[in-house]
């Protein structure tokens, strides 16, 4: 008999990618064969985000265009946090799908599938505070770096954000769980880990926080790279920091999402921290891990938001030096505090195009001049895929600049040195220079 197949797409974080790896794993167990498009699979889920509201039109869009393609028979599922959100809503909405299944319900999928091929239709949307599929085998789609969830949902509350409702309470995984996972992942010959988690640097497993989570991981002989995404300023005790800076596969890039530059923004957003501890984050970051690059994210338009406060946010951009930074315009999202601010407050689309298109300026007019800088510069890289131009290859410096390489798909999973030859402003171009540093001439 032929094992019946399955077609996943995945939008949104991290995080979802490595669901969508759990849930692979998950079917292939069950008997499922993955394939890579949708038309003539017999289960098609779309694993989604909710984030912004655009992230749900674009799927919304996408069922449609999926109608056309799948079989009469086939399964439509949706699943992950618009699933979480909208739950029985999207069954009525969109006739074509028979299932819908938050982040939790993983583990219900093949009697779900099974039901759904029977002509049921089901949402599965509650949340379960033990799960962390710790059982199932991930089936990793990249070969060269691993995702491992290592905290699921999140118990902050700031206004603007939907993922408390999608993705429920924060909880973390035993510190030994994801030892054992990441061990399995360097014997399969992969040697840089990202550890996951909404704020991922408050993990607590009940006995070890997230500075012993990196001891740990980073402990483990062939972890060679130790990256992890994104953590909150107000969890970086000194003890983490530490932790990183003792820990020698750690890698010297944080991804340190800001929101804002004025603390009365901040403040509205219940972020809990004001510009001033910020910085401060930043400061005790950069003192700790010479060399350390920061990135962030950043949303303009936030209800209230004025002049003084984008120029703050702007000002900031410029005083951290950020190497990078995703740049949003606020979305409501249904639920959230921020939908109930007074209307006066609302920032008009037009005022917050504007200011995201002067904000991308400012990002990227700093990330050009500290790039330029670093051109002669050598540095290690680590090989991660094909470019999707030029017949290049693209790797990634341990501070997370992206290098663009003429080379063979053999290097792939390699690290070579090179030499920064060249930038766009924002990525690089290399030239290698050989396998290892050359050594310092003997004096
Ligand atoms: N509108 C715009 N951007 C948002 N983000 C989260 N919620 C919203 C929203 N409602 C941004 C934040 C977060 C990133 C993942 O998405 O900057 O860090
Ligand atoms: Fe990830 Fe947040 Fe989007 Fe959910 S809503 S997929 S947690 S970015």
């Amino acid at each position: 008999m032929t094992r019946p197949t399955v077609y996943i797409e995945t939008y949104g974080c991290q995080m979802n990618v490595s669901d969508t790896e759990l849930m692979l794993g998950k079917l292939a167990d069950s008997g499922y064969q993955s394939v890579d498009r949708p038309d003539g699979a017999d289960v098609i889920l779309i694993n989604t985000c909710a984030i912004r509201d655009h992230a749900e039109q674009r799927v919304i869009g996408r069922l449609g265009e999926i109608k056309s393609k799948m079989k009469r028979d086939a399964v439509l599922g949706v699943t992950g946090c618009m699933a979480q959100r909208l739950g029985t809503q999207l069954l009525d909405r969109v006739k074509h799908v028979s299932l819908v299944i938050g982040p939790d319900g993983y583990r219900e999928l093949p009697s779900l599938i099974e039901s759904a091929r029977g002509g049921d239709r089901a949402a599965a949307v509650e949340f379960d505070l033990e799960e962390h599929y710790e059982d199932f085998t991930p089936r990793r789609l990249d070969g060269v770096k691993a995702w491992i969830p290592v905290q699921r949902g999140c118990d902050y509350r700031c206004t603007y954000c939907i993922v408390p409702t999608t993705r429920g309470p924060e909880r973390s995984r035993r510190l030994h769980d994801v030892v054992r996972e990441v061990e399995s992942v360097v014997a399969s010959g992969i040697s840089e880990v990202v550890l996951l988690g909404q704020t991922v640097n408050s993990y607590f497993d009940g006995e070890h926080d997230f500075g012993a989570l990196l001891r740990a991981v980073g402990n483990v002989p062939g972890v060679r790279r130790l990256r992890f995404t994104s953590p909150h300023p107000n969890d970086f005790s000194d003890s983490v920091i530490e932790a990183m800076a003792e820990t020698s596969a750690c890698c010297e890039h944080v991804h340190l999402p800001m929101q804002s530059g004025s603390t009365r923004t901040l403040k509205r957003m219940l972020r809990r921290y004001t510009r001033e501890a910020y910085f401060e984050c930043a400061e005790r970051l950069r003192i700790a891990i010479p060399g350390l690059a920061l990135t962030t994210d950043i949303i303009v338009g936030f209800p209230g938001e004025t002049e003084e406060d984008f120029a703050e946010t702007l000002s900031a951009v410029r005083e951290l030096r950020f190497e990078d930074a995703y740049t949003f315009k606020f979305s409501p999202r249904d639920g959230t505090p921020a939908t109930r601010f007074p209307a006066s407050d609302t920032v008009s689309d037009e005022v917050a195009s504007e200011r995201l298109d002067r904000l991308i300026k400012v990002v990227r007019a700093g990330s050009r001049e500290r790039n330029l800088a670093l051109l002669g510069e050598r540095r290690e890289v680590l090989v991660e895929k094909a470019a999707k131009r030029g017949g290049l290859l693209q790797s990634r410096t341990r501070d997370f600049k992206t290098v663009m390489l003429p080379g063979d798909s053999s290097l792939i999973g390699k690290y070579v040195h090179v030499e920064l030859t060249g930038t766009t402003g924002s990525t690089f171009l290399g030239q290698i220079i050989g396998p290892r540093p050359a050594l310092p001439l003997a004096v």
